[in-house]
């Protein structure tokens, strides 16, 4: 709760219910509507873009399960990071593709299996979570960010990159999106205000060729007929007043500790188990050695007082996290650094 500026939110509201009652309770224009031309602008202006590539969905999965619809062809191979978020391939299987991981480095894709495997099998599209990924905390670097955007152009497939937690940085540099070294029009970037504005207002959004963006608000339409234009027109509102920008400051500022903390905690009590040492994000993740099976653990985490999610789900089929050791996705982010240092005493007390 303490990431969300609700306040300044609800005056912002009240704002918009006072200027834009006569819109806010209809529906919104019908016939390939993109969403809310201020919001359109405002997110195009926040990401350096143009507002005729942006299209605005309700919440960021939805742009995920949008964009598969309108790319996959039943049988479609699509191509993940493994680990990956499970959502995310729930969504892709459900909408008919065979989802391939390929394993996950701590800069990013092993760029020798992907290629290895194009030479079987070319994707639809890739997925991948280049900043601050969840579940591993792992961002893509430069170079391989250039390699994938080059096979991408060669062997002609789309490249999704899902980026909720990018402004979501605590230090160093951000390395390119994907889209900024695409000059083919093959990446679709989406992104969320989820994490840095609210959850709750479900905004979430494609970046792409207008043509696509053009297609996905056909494919939107015939699903929900018409987003909630009062969430838009609120997100606009927060977006032009400068709200998000300076919420993206605030979470910096708290979560940055809370990030060393953590690492410092998990360094000290479990030992050299980090997959990655983030600049960013929510998670930090260990690849624990265990003498027990995954569900084993963690019953005995849950009955020591800490609950954590199954790392194994994070692993599309045929991938596993690695023989002998429990994946575990530890978000540091809703919590005091004591309090998170307490939960992974509670781990090392479990694995000696
Ligand atoms: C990588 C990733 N993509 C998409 C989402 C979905 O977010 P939302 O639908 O709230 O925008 C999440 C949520 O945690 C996420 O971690």
């Amino acid at each position: 709760l303490e990431a969300i500026p609700s306040k300044s939110i609800a005056r912002l509201a009240e704002q918009v219910l006072d200027t834009q009652r006569d819109t806010v309770f209809q529906y919104a224009p019908i016939g390939k509507y993109t969403g809310d031309p201020e919001l359109r602008r405002e997110l195009a202006t926040h990401h350096g873009t143009s507002a005729d590539r942006v299209f605005v969905t309700n919440g960021s999965l939805q742009a995920l399960d949008l964009v598969a619809a309108h790319l996959l062809n039943p049988g479609d191979v699509v191509y993940v990071e493994t680990p990956t978020y499970d959502r995310a391939v729930q969504v892709f299987e459900r909408r008919g593709a065979r989802v391939v991981g390929l394993p996950l480095e701590s800069d990013g894709l092993d760029m020798a299996a992907v290629a290895a495997r194009l030479d079987t099998e070319v994707p639809a599209f890739l997925y991948t979570i280049p900043d601050f990924q969840n579940p591993s905390g792992v961002t893509t670097s430069a170079s391989k960010r250039r390699e994938l955007v080059r096979l991408a152009a060669l062997h002609e497939f789309s490249i999704l990159e899902d980026i909720p937690y990018r402004e979501l940085r605590y230090a160093g540099t951000a390395p390119p999106l994907l889209a900024e070294l695409d000059t083919d029009d093959r990446v679709i970037t989406i992104g969320s205000l989820s994490k840095v504005l609210s959850p709750g207002l479900r905004i979430g959004y494609a970046m792409g060729s207008p043509a696509v963006m053009s297609d996905l608000a056909a494919l939107a339409e015939g699903t929900y007929l018409s987003p909630a234009p009062l969430s838009q027109a609120i997100a606009a509102r927060c977006l032009a007043d400068g709200l998000v920008r300076e919420n993206v400051e605030q979470l910096r500022k708290l979560m940055a500790p809370r990030l060393e903390a953590a690492v410092e905690a998990v360094r000290t009590q479990l030992g050299d188990v980090l997959l990655t040492v983030p600049e960013g994000g929510y998670y930090v993740t260990v690849q624990l050695p265990v003498t027990t099976d995954e569900a084993t653990f963690l019953d005995a985490a849950r009955a020591s007082g800490v609950g954590l999610t199954r790392g194994s789900a994070f692993y599309p089929d045929g991938t596993a996290p690695r023989e002998g050791t429990v994946f575990l996705r530890l978000p540091f982010q809703a919590m005091e650094p004591d309090e998170f240092a307490a939960g992974i005493g509670r781990l090392a007390s479990l694995v000696v």
